[in-house]
C-alpha cells in the first residue's frame, strides 16, 4: 500500500470506521466477504487499523493492470459512471422516496447499456436479492455503478460494476427503516412478499418462474456462504446471525406459493 502521488491513479479505497455506527468496518467487510463467497463478483475488501482506528480497505474496480514486458503493471483509470449519474438523477434525489431511481429504471438502463446486457440484469437481480437478504437497506443510485472498459477495435465495452458500500445497515436502529428503492410495492425489507418479488419480476422485465427460482437460488447460496465466511468480530457475529434469520425469513417467503 502506498499514497499516489503526482495524479498517479489509486488503486484502493479507504474507508475509516464511522465512530456513531459501531463495528460499521466489520460489518461492511463481513458483508462484501460473504457477497464474494456467495458467488457475487463484489469489490475485494480487507478490514485493518492504524493508530487505534479501524478502516476498511478497498480493491478498486475501476482500474486497469496494464502488463508491461519485463516491468511492474501499470495501472491505469477505467470511467465509472453511478447510476444516478447515467440516468441524469442529481445526487441529492439518491433515494427513490426523494424522486431517485426506482428498480425498474435500474434494470431499463442496464438493458439500454450494457454490453451484456442478459447477464447483468440477471447480476443485478442477484445483487438486489442479496442486499435484501443482509438488509442493506442504502442500496440507492449511486452504489450501483457502470464500468466502461476499452474493447478490441475502438470499441468501449460497458459492465455493471462489482457490488461496492454493502452494509448491513438494519443492524443500526437509528439509520434509514425504508429500502432505498422498493421491492416491488413495498419499501420495508420486513415486509416484502412473494407478490413484491413477482412485481420486481416485472419491473426487470424477467419471468416471475425465473426470478423465483433465481431468488432461492441466490439466497440459498448466502445461507452456504454462512457458513464459509469467518466472522472476526462481535459485529460480524451478530450481522452473520441477523442474516441467516433473514434468509431463512426470506426462503420461507420464497417457496410459499
Ligand atoms: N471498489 C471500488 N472501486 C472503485 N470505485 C469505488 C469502489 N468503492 C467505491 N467506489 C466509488 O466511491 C464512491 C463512494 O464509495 P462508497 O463505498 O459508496 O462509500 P460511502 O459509504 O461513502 O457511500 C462510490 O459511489 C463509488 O463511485
Ligand atoms: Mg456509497
Amino acid at each position: 500500500m502506498s499514497l499516489p502521488l503526482g495524479g498517479a491513479p489509486s488503486t484502493h479505497v479507504l474507508k475509516p470506521n464511522v465512530e456513531r455506527f459501531e463495528g460499521v468496518v466489520f460489518n461492511e467487510a463481513f458483508c462484501m466477504r460473504l457477497a464474494a463467497a456467495a458467488g457475487l463478483p463484489a469489490a475485494a475488501v480487507e478490514s485493518r487499523e492504524v493508530g487505534g482506528i479501524s478502516y476498511l480497505l478497498v480493491e478498486r474496480y475501476d482500474r486497469h493492470h496494464r502488463p508491461v514486458p519485463d516491468g511492474a503493471p501499470v495501472v491505469e483509470r477505467l470511467h465509472q459512471e453511478d447510476f444516478c449519474q447515467a440516468l441524469g438523477i442529481v445526487s441529492e434525489q439518491k433515494y427513490q422516496k426523494e424522486g431517485g431511481p426506482s428498480l425498474r429504471q435500474c434494470f431499463a438502463l442496464l438493458r439500454d447499456v450494457s454490453s451484456v446486457p442478459a447477464i447483468d440484469v440477471a447480476r443485478l437481480l442477484d445483487d438486489v436479492v442479496f442486499n435484501y437478504v443482509v438488509g442493506n437497506n442504502d442500496a440507492h443510485g449511486k452504489n450501483f455503478s457502470l464500468v466502461y472498459r476499452p474493447g478490441g477495435a475502438g470499441e468501449i465495452e460497458v459492465r455493471l460494476s462489482p457490488l461496492y458500500d454493502v452494509v448491513s445497515t438494519i443492524y443500526y436502529s437509528e439509520l434509514r427503516r425504508d429500502m432505498a428503492m422498493r421491492i416491488g410495492e413495498q419499501y420495508s425489507s420486513e415486509k416484502v412478499t412473494r407478490r413484491d418479488f413477482e412485481k420486481l419480476a416485472d419491473d426487470a422485465k424477467l419471468g416471475k418462474a425465473l426470478v423465483r427460482a433465481r431468488l432461492t437460488e441466490a439466497t440459498e447460496r448466502v445461507v452456504a456462504a454462512l457458513a464459509n465466511v469467518p466472522a472476526t468480530s462481535p459485529v460480524a457475529e451478530k450481522v452473520a446471525d441477523l442474516i441467516r434469520h433473514r434468509a431463512e425469513m426470506a426462503l420461507e417467503e420464497f417457496r410459499r406459493r
